[in-house]
């Protein structure tokens, strides 16, 4: 049990509930029922600056794709927590600037499970459904965000998910469901999957241009990519993603096993090219995750199969409009990441998209300049940000850049949420004063 004093500093410092995990910083984590049934595991990062208040820094969601990649485990130990799965201290890691909530989302994915796997969800609203009740759980359970700056950050298949999530997200604030209207500020996607349409005519072009196929390969690509297509214009949606699978084999067979999330990496085969499902990284969830949080191993990624048995013939379905329509309805700004060395969603592709869309005052961004990101005298990439709409070109990077280029996506960080870096006050007495607390805690 805390004692008293220690809760009422914590109370100060605007933390509910604070414990130690795995890495430096106060962490909280657990599950909450989303459903009867349904078991969402959530990870939250305190930021590690040196702040008075937690408070005084935003609050950044991060949501995995996949589906089913573990937000907890790849986005966390392999992109932009504060440690690696050596322990190590990562450089250019999130928390030292932003709390960051890491959900293992759909329940299946990472440490989320579901008691019968009848109860993963089958498509994108009922993941919706079960994101909104796990923000609306997270919020009583964490008092202390409810008027803390909210920015979701998303990578890949949260395309998909971020958009939906944030139109239905803003509309519960602003009845003041969950927390204080406005909280939500932005939705920013890394490399998202939105529009299969769009990404399905650029990978031909990408891989040609970047001298991985031919002109017979272009041929035998774009031929596989429009059965894709001609299937989900059929509605025959399943099938649409095994035309998928064979897209994705082919490619492989044509390139000589190329790495899609990153073409300049990976160039032994006996490396992980998994998107986190990987021996290793497993053992290290199942293994040293579970012992330091006090969680049940054995859970792991035992269901992430089943999630993509059963969101398969999902997968591949695009809501182009959800975008547009957060821009048109919502003050919620939206913002792009997207790298260079990405096979799997190629720049191009995310640019013919944006071509496509019609928002209010796109005419802000299209005016916009485009700017070279340059950090301590070297290019990191370019950003065109105009109204509510912000694209960013990262350099150097593939699928998973703030892996990859993590001084490219500090600086987006901190453009996006316009964290305040200017008035960090000294807490190391304080946390003096409560680490003395917690070890006489312990003691008592
Ligand atoms: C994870 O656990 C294994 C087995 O106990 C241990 O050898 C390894 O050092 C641990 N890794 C970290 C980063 O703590
Ligand atoms: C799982 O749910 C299904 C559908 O509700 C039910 O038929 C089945 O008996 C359940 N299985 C278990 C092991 O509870
Ligand atoms: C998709 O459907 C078509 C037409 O029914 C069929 O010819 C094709 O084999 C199916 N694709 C796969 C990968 O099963
Ligand atoms: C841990 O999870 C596994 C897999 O879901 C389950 O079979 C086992 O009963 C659980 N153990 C405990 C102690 O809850
Ligand atoms: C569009 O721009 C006008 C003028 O700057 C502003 O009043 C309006 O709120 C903007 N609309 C949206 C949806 O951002
Ligand atoms: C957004 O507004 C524009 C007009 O400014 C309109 O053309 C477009 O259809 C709207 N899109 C959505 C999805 O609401
Ligand atoms: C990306 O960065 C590298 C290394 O700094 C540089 O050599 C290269 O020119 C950059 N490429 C682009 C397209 O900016
Ligand atoms: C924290 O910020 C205060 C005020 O800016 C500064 O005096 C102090 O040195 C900082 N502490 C650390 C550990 O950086």
């Amino acid at each position: 049990m805390w004692c008293g004093s220690l809760a009422i500093v914590l109370l100060l410092l605007g933390i509910s509930q604070a414990r130690k995990g795995l890495g430096p910083g106060d962490q909280d984590w657990g599950y909450v029922d989303v459903r009867e049934g349904a078991h969402m595991f959530y990870w939250l990062y305190y930021t590690t600056a040196n702040v008075s208040s937690y408070t005084e820094r935003p609050l950044v969601l991060w949501l995995q794709g996949g589906p089913g990649g573990s937000s907890s485990a790849l986005g966390n130990f392999k992109e932009l927590g504060p440690v690696d799965t050596n322990g190590e201290p990562r450089e250019g890691n999130f928390v030292q600037h932003v709390n960051v909530l890491f959900i293992d989302n759909p329940v299946g994915a990472g440490y989320s499970y579901a008691d019968n796997t009848s109860l993963i969800v089958k498509n994108n609203e009922e993941l919706i459904d079960d994101l909104m009740s796990f923000m609306l759980h997270f919020y009583k359970l964490h008092k202390e965000f409810k008027s803390v700056p909210l920015h979701i950050f998303t990578e890949s298949y949260g395309g998909k998910m971020g958009p939906a999530l944030a139109i239905r997200l803003n509309e519960a604030m602003k009845a003041g469901d969950l927390a204080e209207p406005g909280v939500l500020k932005s939705v920013t996607m890394g490399n998202p999957w939105i529009s299969t349409r769009h990404i399905c005519r650029e990978h031909s072009k990408y891989l040609f241009v970047n001298g991985l196929i031919d002109e017979d390969g272009v041929a035998e690509i774009d031929a596989q990519e429009e059965r894709i297509l001609s299937a989900l214009k059929k509605h025959e949606f399943s099938n649409a993603t095994d035309e998928y699978s064979q897209w994705f084999e082919l490619m492989q067979r044509l390139t000589g096993g190329i790495y899609l999330y990153n073409t300049q990496t990976h160039v032994d085969p006996s490396e992980d090219r998994t998107y986190g499902y990987g021996d290793d990284l497993n053992r290290f969830m199942e293994q040293n995750v579970s012992e330091a949080l006090h969680i049940n191993g054995s859970v792991y990624a035992s269901q992430v199969f089943d999630v993509l048995t059963i969101l398969h013939g999902d997968r591949l379905i695009s809501d182009i409009n959800a975008i547009p329509r957060l821009l048109n309805e919502t003050s919620v700004k939206v913002n792009i990441y997207s790298a260079q060395l990405d096979a799997l969603v190629p720049t191009s592709a995310t640019l013919a998209l944006i071509k496509d869309w019609t928002w209010n005052n796109k005419s802000e961004y299209l005016q916009a300049d485009r700017t070279a990101i340059v950090v301590d005298g070297k290019l990191q990439g370019y950003e065109k940000v105009g109204g509510n709409f912000g694209m960013y070109w990262i350099n150097r990077s593939g699928h998973l850049a703030p892996s990859d280029n993590p001084t490219a996506m500090q600086y987006v960080l901190k453009s996006v949420t316009q964290y305040d870096d200017s008035e960090s006050t000294d807490d190391s007495g304080l946390m003096q004063m409560i680490n003395l607390l917690v070890q006489t805690d312990k003691q008592s």
